[in-house]
């Protein structure tokens, strides 16, 4: 058998693309392919003579893409459809002597590849694409992480990547007749601790990168507030905003059912998250329960409180924000008195955790929002900003601020900056402007690895995303045990257990920095890892 089949461009769908931007190699079974995937020096692998089947767009399109992004040549695994099996990558088993990834990456350079790895500095030089692109982020803070804990070869490499991806191809019957395929996925990163944990994100944005690297943070994040679930993630791409209430009921429920064998209680437990609402979890309960026969509450958490949702369980990921704020400041020797706070996007995260610190007596003198900026040295009365949103369904033109410009209300002067909106908000272009003494990450990566280099020169105290926004999943395992036991507590309950467990992982998060002189954000992804890593060994491995 050929092991490298060519390295010309040849084949359907490829272009004007050359050897710089793709091998082709004969792949001879399902293991071989699954190997290349992500592994080694060679990132990706695909049917090259086809259309990307998530991104419907003409493969040579997205190996350009891909190329751009990772600077080395792809694997282009032809001959038959890759994808076939609709899980990504999975052509139909065949059995083969040969692997061609052995062919492709050499033992020796393999071994050459982890000891670079090994010896590597603080994140490696990097394209702004790269900076920006989740997964890249996530691998390299987790490298550096295990790197850090000298966590055993075999280990490292079966925590960096996800346990299960699936992506689902949606048909929704749309309002006006005509059928739509949307795709879909849910990646399930690591069960170690427990069942998979993570929201489902619905956006045109979604990619599976993007789904990968919040599926493991969610393994981080749930081993850092020490509660017993492991990281997974979802998201359909698709804009919501342009969706009626019936097509996303349908579009969800179908979405649903295709992951009937993956989800439960006890497998993989979604909850809400952008673009996704309580009404999209009650339809994942409902369908999910009428394939069971049963009602079956704790397949799903953030549901509707009447539904066995928790009290609480709304505001908690702005509760938590404020816990670690007001530890932060007791920690840095500051007080609350006079303590400036700008928060970036307004709603359920930044618009809670906005109220919970205004009412605790900060002074939040900036809100950013994507149609504009507010800012009022004086502070912004949150609980009348929050009265004229309703009314207005948007900040802007709240007579209680001045409207200021977005980018630059970032880089205001205040104690502590809490950018609550989305990912790659604080990156390589704007981290030397920032003027705040703590970042207080309220949404999932909202700092690139570059920007974090920045910052630490500046000696910004960082609370970093997967302890500081960890109070959503915490009230989440709130729910969950609620629904198992059918007994449910009241909010004052939730909210006093939801402090015990923000104040211990913040105080685990700060020992572990100083023990092992690392920042905030290394400590958590160490505390992390070595969680993870210590319960997989106790468990040992099947087979
Ligand atoms: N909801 C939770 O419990 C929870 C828990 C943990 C982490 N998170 C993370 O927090 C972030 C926000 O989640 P959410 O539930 O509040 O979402 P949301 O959709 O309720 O709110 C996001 C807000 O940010 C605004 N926004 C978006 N892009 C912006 C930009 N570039 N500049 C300024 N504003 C912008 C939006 O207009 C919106 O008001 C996400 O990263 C999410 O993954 C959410």
């Amino acid at each position: 058998m050929d092991r490298v089949q060519s390295l010309e461009s040849s084949g359907t769908g490829r272009g004007d693309l050359s050897p710089k931007h793709c091998i082709s190699v004969r792949y001879e079974s399902a293991e071989s392919v699954r190997r290349v995937i992500g592994y080694g020096r060679y990132p990706l692998a695909f049917d090259a003579n086809d259309r990307n089947p998530t991104l419907n767009i003409p493969m040579a399109m997205w190996i350009r893409r891909a190329w751009r992004r990772t600077g080395s040549p792809l694997v282009c695994a032809v001959g038959n459809g890759l994808y076939s099996t609709g899980l990504g990558y999975g052509p139909k088993e065949k059995t083969g002597e040969l692997m061609a990834t052995e062919s492709l990456v050499p033992a020796t350079e393999r071994k050459e590849a982890t000891e670079r790895r090994k010896t590597q500095t603080f994140f490696p030089q990097m394209s702004f694409e790269q900076e920006t692109n989740p997964w890249d982020a996530q691998e390299a803070r987790f490298d550096y992480a295990a790197k850090k804990l000298n966590l055993d070869d075999g280990t490292w490499k079966l925590l960096r990547y996800p346990a299960r991806e699936i992506i689902v191809h949606i048909p929704v019957m749309m309002d006006d007749g005509h059928l739509e395929v949307f795709t879909g996925y849910r990646v399930q990163h690591s069960i170690s601790r427990g069942p998979c944990k993570g929201g489902v994100r619905y956006s045109p944005d979604v990619s599976l990168d993007e789904v990968r690297a919040l599926a493991s943070w969610m393994t981080w994040k749930c081993a850092v507030v020490n509660i017993p679930f492991g990281g997974a993630k979802g998201g359909i791409i698709c804009d919501p905003h342009k969706m009626s209430q019936g097509e996303l009921e349908r579009m969800t429920r179908r979405y649903t059912a295709e992951l009937m064998e993956f989800i439960g209680p006890e497998k993989d437990v979604p909850a809400p998250d952008m673009g996704t609402n309580e009404q999209t979890m009650a339809w994942m309960m409902d369908t999910y329960s009428m394939h069971m026969r049963q009602t079956v509450t704790s397949v799903v958490t953030g549901k509707p409180v009447e539904l066995g949702g928790s009290r609480g369980r709304l505001e908690a990921t702005g509760r938590g924000i404020s816990i670690v704020c007001d530890h932060a400041l007791e920690h840095l020797g500051m007080a609350v008195s006079g303590c400036r706070v700008i928060v970036q996007g307004f709603g359920n995260v930044g618009s809670n955790a906005a109220k919970l610190l205004f009412d605790k007596g900060y002074s939040i003198i900036g809100i950013i929002e994507v149609d504009g900026g507010l800012a009022n040295p004086h502070g912004i009365d949150i609980h009348a900003l929050l009265r004229h949103r309703a009314e207005a369904g948007t900040i802007v033109g709240f007579a209680g601020a001045e409207p200021a410009d977005p980018a630059k209300l970032l880089t205001r002067e205040c104690e502590i900056l809490i950018p609550a909106a989305t990912e790659n908000v604080i990156t390589s272009r704007n981290a030397a402007g920032l003027r705040c003494r703590i970042l207080c990450e309220g949404a999932n990566g909202p700092t690139t690895i570059v920007a974090d280099q920045i910052l630490a020169e500046k000696q910004i105290f960082i609370l970093p995303d997967i302890l500081a926004n960890a109070g959503g999943v915490t009230a989440s395992y709130f729910e969950w045990v609620q629904d198992r036991m059918g007994y449910f507590w009241n909010e004052a309950e939730v909210n006093r257990r939801l402090n015990l467990i923000m104040t211990e992982s913040f105080q685990d998060v700060i020992s572990y920095a100083k023990a092992h002189k690392v920042n905030n954000r290394i400590a958590a992804y160490m505390l992390a890892v070595d969680r993870v890593a210590y319960t997989t060994k106790q468990r040992g491995m099947y087979a």
